[in-house]
C-alpha cells in the first residue's frame, strides 16, 4: 500500500503525467483545425487537463506535505455546478459572451493568486524571478478580468453596445498605466510596504481594465475578447513561472499564443487593426445606423414561389449565410432546402466569410450541426473567383460580409474589409426580415441592386417556405 503512494508522489510520475497532458492538450489543438475532428479533438485537451489537473494535486502534496482537501473539493464542486449547466444551455449566438466571462474569471484567478503570493511573501524575501512574473500575472490578470467583464456586458446588453468614451480618457489610461508600473518596480525594489503596493496595482489595473473597453464599439468586441483572452493565457504562464508550475505555464503559453494569433486574423478579416480597435478608434460602427433605403434605389420583394422556381431551374446555387441563420435557428432548414435542389439535379456551394455571424468559425459550427456536409464549404478567396458562373446567390441573414461599399465606397466604414462578392452573381435572393442595416449599422447597395431580390420574413420561416415549393415543383 505505501509502495503505491511513494510512486504517486515521486516527481518522475508527475512529470511524466504532465508530459502526457502537454502532448493531448498539443494533439486536441490540432483536432481544431477542422469542424469534423473539432469535437474529438475539444474531448482530447480537456482530457489532458484532467491529467494535469491530477497530476498538481499530487504536486501540491508532495510539495507541501499537507493539503487542505475541502477548499478544493469546494472549488471542483462549485466550478463543476455553474460551468456545466452554462455551457450546456448557452445559445450559439450567445457564445462570445459566454467566452469573455470564463476568460475573465482565469484573469480574475491569476491576479487573485499573485496577491496570496505577496501575502505569503510578506515582510520576508520574494526571490525576484518569482517577484516578476507575479507583478506581470497581477497587472494582466486584472486588466483582463475587469475588461472582460465589461465585454461581457456590453455583448449581453447589460452596458450600452456603443462607444463610452470619458474626456481625457487616454491620458488617463496613461496616468493608470504609469501607476501600475512604478508600483511594480517600487515593490521589487523591496524597499515598501508589500501590502499597500500590491493593493494599489491590482486597483489600478482595474480601473484600466474598465477604462481600456468602456470606449469600444460592440462590433469589435469579439476582437478584444480575442486579446483579453491572449492576456490571461499569458498571466497564467507568468503565474506558472512563479509558482514554478510546468502545466500553468504551457496551458498558459498556448492560450497566449493561439489567442495572439486569433486576434490578428480577425482583425484581418475585419480590415480593422488591433492597436486601433484597443485606442477606440474604430469602435463607432453601431453608432449611426444610416436609414434604411438610404441609396434611393428600388427595392424589389419577391415570394418563396418565385424564389422556389429561380433555384430549381438553376445549375449552380451559392448559399451565402451570415448571422441572421444563427439569430433564426435556419441551419437545418438550410440543410432541407440544400437536398431538395441537389434532388432537381441543381449544384449547391455554401460561401462561408470569415467573419460571418459573430464568432470565428461561427457558419461552419452551424452547418456542421445540420450535417451539411463539409466538402459543400467554400472559404471566401475559393468561391469569390465563381460567383460570375452562379445562376443564383442565395444571402441568408447575411449583410456586411455581402456588402460592395467595402470595395467601391471610400468613405464607408467598412471600406478595404474583404467580402464575399456575391453581386458578381447572375441573380441575388437576399432573406432578411427587413431593411435594417447589419452589425456595422451601414446601408447595403447589394439590395438596391437590379438583379437583387429580397424575401422578406424570419430566414427559418423562409427557408422552409421555399423548399415546401421546390419539393412541390
Ligand atoms: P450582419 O451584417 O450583422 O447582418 C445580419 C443580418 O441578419 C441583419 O441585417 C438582419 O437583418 C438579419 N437577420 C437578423 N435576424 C434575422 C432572422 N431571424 N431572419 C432573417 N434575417 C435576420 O451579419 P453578417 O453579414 O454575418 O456580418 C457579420 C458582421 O459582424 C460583420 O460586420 C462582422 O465584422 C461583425 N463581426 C463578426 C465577428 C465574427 S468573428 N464573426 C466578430 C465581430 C464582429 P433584419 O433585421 O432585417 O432581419
Amino acid at each position: 500500500m505505501i509502495l503505491p503512494a511513494v510512486f504517486l508522489q515521486s516527481t518522475n510520475f508527475i512529470d511524466a503525467l504532465y508530459i502526457v497532458a502537454f502532448g493531448l492538450f498539443i494533439y486536441g489543438l490540432s483536432g481544431l483545425t477542422g469542424p469534423r475532428t473539432a469535437v474529438r479533438g475539444n474531448k482530447i485537451a480537456a482530457s489532458g487537463m484532467a491529467i494535469a489537473f491530477v497530476a498538481t494535486l499530487l504536486q501540491r502534496h508532495v510539495l507541501h506535505g499537507s493539503s487542505t482537501p475541502w477548499l478544493i473539493a469546494l472549488g471542483i464542486v462549485l466550478g463543476t455546478a455553474i460551468g456545466i449547466p452554462a455551457a450546456r444551455n448557452v445559445h450559439m449566438t450567445a457564445m462570445p459572451q459566454m467566452v469573455a466571462l470564463f476568460n475573465g474569471v482565469g484573469g480574475g484567478a491569476v491576479a487573485l493568486i499573485a496577491w496570496v503570493e505577496y501575502r505569503h511573501h510578506f515582510g520576508g524575501q520574494f526571490a525576484l524571478k518569482a517577484e516578476i512574473p507575479s507583478l506581470f500575472a497581477a497587472i494582466v490578470g486584472s486588466i483582463s478580468f475587469w475588461g472582460s467583464n465589461i465585454a461581457f456586458g456590453k455583448l449581453q446588453g447589460i452596458l450600452p453596445g456603443r462607444p463610452i468614451k470619458l474626456p481625457g480618457q487616454a491620458a488617463v489610461n496613461a496616468v493608470l498605466f504609469v501607476i501600475c508600473l512604478a508600483s511594480a518596480i517600487v515593490l521589487a525594489a523591496g524597499t515598501h510596504s508589500q501590502g499597500l503596493f500590491i493593493l494599489g496595482i491590482l486597483l489600478a489595473a482595474a480601473v484600466l481594465g474598465n477604462m481600456v473597453v468602456l470606449p469600444i464599439g460592440g462590433a469589435d468586441m469579439p476582437v478584444v475578447i480575442s486579446l483579453l483572452n491572449a492576456f490571461t493565457g499569458l498571466s497564467a504562464a507568468a503565474t506558472g513561472i512563479a509558482l514554478n508550475n510546468t502545466a500553468l505555464i504551457v496551458a498558459g503559453m498556448i492560450v497566449g499564443a493561439s489567442g495572439s494569433i486569433l486576434t490578428n486574423l480577425m482583425a484581418k478579416a475585419m480590415n480593422r487593426s488591433v492597436p486601433a480597435i484597443v485606442a477606440g478608434g474604430f469602435g463607432g460602427t453601431l453608432d449611426a445606423p444610416e436609414s434604411a433605403g438610404g441609396e434611393g434605389g428600388t427595392v424589389r420583394s419577391t415570394s418563396a414561389q418565385d424564389v422556389a422556381i429561380q433555384l430549381s431551374y438553376a445549375r449552380l446555387v451559392v448559399i451565402a449565410p451570415g448571422y441572421g441563420m444563427a439569430v433564426a435557428q435556419a441551419q437545418h432548414a438550410v440543410r432541407e432546402l440544400e437536398k431538395a435542389l441537389e434532388a432537381k439535379g441543381v449544384e449547391v456551394k455554401f460561401a462561408i466569410h470569415p467573419v460571418a455571424g459573430r464568432m470565428p468559425g461561427h457558419m461552419n459550427v452551424l452547418l456542421a450541426e445540420a450535417d451539411v456536409p463539409y466538402d459543400l464549404l467554400r472559404e471566401m478567396d475559393e468561391i469569390n473567383p465563381e460567383f460570375p458562373r452562379t445562376d443564383v446567390t442565395l444571402v441568408i441573414g447575411a449583410n456586411d460580409v455581402t456588402n460592395p461599399a467595402a470595395k467601391n465606397q471610400p468613405g464607408s466604414p467598412i471600406y478595404g474589409m474583404p467580402i464575399l462578392e456575391v453581386d458578381q452573381s447572375q441573380a441575388v435572393i437576399v432573406l432578411k426580415r427587413s431593411m435594417a442595416s447589419g452589425f456595422a449599422g451601414i446601408d447595403n447597395p447589394l439590395f438596391y441592386d437590379p438583379k437583387t431580390s429580397m424575401l422578406f420574413g424570419d430566414a427559418k420561416a423562409s427557408v422552409s417556405e421555399v423548399t415546401s415549393e421546390v419539393q412541390a415543383l
